[in-house]
């Protein structure tokens, strides 16, 4: 009787821990602003990007200098709007396609671990 009621108790913090701890977290990208989805939704593994790659290179804001002083986790909506304009030279489909892409394609060519560059590859069925 003890035992089953210890073992209970491990399985519960464990699915627990599972839920507070979880290994890669994965935004799905769904942003409304771009339209209607034709394409199945991509994934960022954010936490394994977030290891590798400096924060404000993909959370960047700039100074009138040109100096990169983003903050931590601000959406990139809050600034690419999805219609172009002078002041919003790149849509929000674009800011996603070219940093995401433009990454990927870098490293590849240079023989580094990269991700996907082909559109099936990002845009997968699940
Ligand atoms: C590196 C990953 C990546 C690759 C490669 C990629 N996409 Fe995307 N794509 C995205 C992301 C991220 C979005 C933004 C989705 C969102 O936030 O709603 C997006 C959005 C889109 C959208 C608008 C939303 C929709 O589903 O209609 C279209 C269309 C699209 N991509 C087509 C393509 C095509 C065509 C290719 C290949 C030429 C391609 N993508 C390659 C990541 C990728
Ligand atoms: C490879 C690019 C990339 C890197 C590196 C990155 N992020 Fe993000 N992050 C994103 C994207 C894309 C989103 C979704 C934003 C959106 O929906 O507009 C996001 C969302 C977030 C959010 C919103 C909450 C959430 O989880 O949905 C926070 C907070 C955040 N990031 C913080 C960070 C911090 C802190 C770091 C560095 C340790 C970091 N990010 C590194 C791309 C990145
Ligand atoms: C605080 C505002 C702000 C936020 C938040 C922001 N951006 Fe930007 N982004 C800019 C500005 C300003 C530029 C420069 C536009 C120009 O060329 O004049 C830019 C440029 C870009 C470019 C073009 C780079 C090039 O080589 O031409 C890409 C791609 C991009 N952003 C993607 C993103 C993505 C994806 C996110 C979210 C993870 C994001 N941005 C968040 C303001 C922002
Ligand atoms: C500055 C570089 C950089 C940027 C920006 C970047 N990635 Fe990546 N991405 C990587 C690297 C490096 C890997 C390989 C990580 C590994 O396997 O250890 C990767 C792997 C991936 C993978 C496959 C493996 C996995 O972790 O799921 C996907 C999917 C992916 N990226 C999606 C995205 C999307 C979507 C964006 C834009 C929101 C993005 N990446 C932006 C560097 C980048």
């Amino acid at each position: 009787m003890k035992f089953k009621t210890i073992m209970l108790v491990l399985a519960y913090l464990f699915f627990f821990l599972s839920f507070a701890f979880p290994q890669d977290e994965q935004i799905v990208l769904d942003h409304k602003e771009i339209g209607i989805h034709q394409r199945p939704l991509s994934h960022l593994s954010h936490e394994k990007h977030a290891e590798i790659i400096d924060c404000n290179h993909c959370h960047h804001e700039y100074d009138e200098n040109g100096n990169n002083i983003g903050e931590d986790g601000q959406s990139c909506s809050e600034c690419h709007s999805q219609v172009e304009s002078t002041e919003n030279p790149v849509s929000l489909l674009k800011a996603f396609h070219i940093l995401c892409k433009n990454c990927h394609e870098k490293r590849l060519s240079n023989g580094k671990t990269s991700g996907p560059v082909m559109c099936g590859q990002c845009h997968k069925r699940q």
